[in-house]
């Protein structure tokens, strides 16, 4: 008798043990974590019964191992169900799983929305991390959807070989490459935040005397004048104003790398960074597809525009595919990124490509790439909610695949504030590289 009374105490003083350490974590756990700590603890103790029935469960036969009581070579079945750990996060509950037979990321990933529900969570999201390894967040919620208004940058956010885009699901921060890129897609839905986006990195770079910008709005309306005056060259929906712009660009960029090696030393701008006299040059040509666009007319005002449209095309072309190594950088930003609004040739040879939200997996495609196709949680398809104005589906720097970014939302007095008080930083960067001034400046490197 004295050995069962033994074991029941210890029973229920582990059981006591138990309960405290969990009331402990519960109580001293702030507001926010105690829903996510009673949404882990569901998980992880219903996670048998969980898995049963969502379909994450399977049966195999076997021979009855042989210190089992049966006759040998019994066939018995054996259910295997993938063994997790589950942590209380921030933004909800990590769940790894270990695969196990014929259950992955494709069978976690169909049983989602069943897991969503069993739950009681708005948002469950799967990703392999490593082989044998699947990672599924519960999202009790989308930290995507808690809009983010743009605040002065660190250190880093003027760097111009750095672009910060936002944060990620988790809040993190997440950057582009900007180093060596010379072309730049935007793409998304009108509404979306594509202009908001590219406020966000010219207010970034224009507090930065290496960085001089070319500001071109197809849509003609007020949005960039508060910003031109930060501009050494811009112009609104005048094709042929925004054709001499590009060819001013393409003249700067044919001086640049006839001078580079004499004047930098290098042969690539980027080893040794752009300078206030070898400025960064952002050309950012908005509603893109309006100067881009052929109309195929037949009447003869018609034909001038596509002649214009077809030498804006080229120039553009020509800037992306050969300004990387001397610092000319365009970014472009459409509401269509599909082939008839947007030259191939163009979009094909751009280094980054952001999208927000799109209504089709071809216009998807057209912007990020086939590979998004096979990423259904970050496919710009699922940001048609008012919720994701300001998301967009990327591949940032250092991760794998596509990140979704929550991007910050510049107030137009903002980006108006800090064009004004930047306003004297602007210079001709041919007129710099003429004179001589990039040769004095760049002298002691
Ligand atoms: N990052 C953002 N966060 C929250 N709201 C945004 C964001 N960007 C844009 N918006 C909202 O959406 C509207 C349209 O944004 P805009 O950048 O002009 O879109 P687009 O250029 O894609 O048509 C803005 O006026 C603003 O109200
Ligand atoms: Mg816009």
């Amino acid at each position: 008798m004295a050995v069962p009374t033994a074991v029941l105490a210890v029973a229920a003083l582990a059981l006591l043990v138990w309960l405290g350490a969990h009331a402990v974590r519960y109580l001293v756990a702030g507001k926010q974590l105690r829903p996510v700590l009673r949404v882990a603890w569901r998980i992880k103790y219903t996670w048998r019964r969980t898995a049963r029935r969502v379909g994450l469960a399977q049966t195999e036969r076997i021979h009855s191992p042989w210190w089992s009581n049966r006759p040998p070579g019994t066939v018995v079945t054996r259910e295997l169900i993938p063994a997790v750990t589950v942590a209380a996060e921030r933004w909800g509950v990590r769940v790894d799983a270990s695969t196990v037979g014929r259950l992955g990321v494709e069978e976690f990933t169909q049983a989602a929305g069943h897991l969503a529900d069993v739950w009681r969570v708005p948002l469950v999201r799967v990703a392999q991390v490593r082989s044998g390894l699947v990672q599924i967040r519960a999202l009790l919620h989308d930290p995507l959807t808690q809009p983010a208004t743009w605040t002065d940058p660190t250190e880093a956010g003027s760097d111009p070989a750095v672009w910060v885009a936002g944060v990620d699901a988790d809040g993190q921060p997440v950057t582009i490459r900007s180093a060596g890129v010379s072309g730049v897609v935007v793409a998304g839905l009108a509404g979306y935040g594509k202009t908001s986006f590219l406020n966000a990195r010219f207010c970034q770079l224009a507090p930065s005397p290496v960085v001089q910008f070319v500001l071109i709005d197809g849509k003609g309306g007020p949005d960039y004048d508060d910003l031109f005056t930060r501009a050494w060259l811009s112009a609104k929906d005048d094709p042929e104003q925004v054709r001499d712009h590009l060819a001013r660009v393409r003249e700067l960029m044919a001086a640049r790398q006839h001078a580079i090696r004499a004047v930098l030393g290098v042969k690539n701008v980027w080893h040794v960074g752009p300078s206030a006299s070898w400025p960064l040059v952002v050309v950012v040509i908005d509603e893109a597809h309006t100067f881009l666009n052929e109309t195929k007319g037949t009447d003869a005002q018609s034909k001038r525009l596509d002649a214009l449209a077809r030498e804006t095309a080229r120039l553009v072309e020509e800037l992306i595919r050969k300004g990387r190594n001397v610092g000319i950088q365009v970014v472009l930003a459409t509401q269509k990124a599909t082939g008839d609004a947007i030259p191939t040739k163009i979009r094909d040879n751009c280094q980054v490509a952001v999208s927000f939200a799109q209504r089709t997996s071809e216009a998807a495609t057209a912007v990020l790439g086939s590979d998004i196709t096979a990423a259904p949680d970050e496919h710009p398809r699922r940001l048609q909610d008012p919720a994701y104005v300001g998301v967009a589906s990327m591949v940032a720097q250092g991760r794998p695949g596509f990140t979704l970014v929550r991007t910050p939302y510049v107030p137009d007095a903002t980006a108006d504030a800090i064009a004004t008080a930047t306003a004297h930083l602007v210079r001709d960067p041919l007129h710099l590289l003429t004179t001589g001034e990039a040769v004095a400046d760049a002298a002691p490197r």
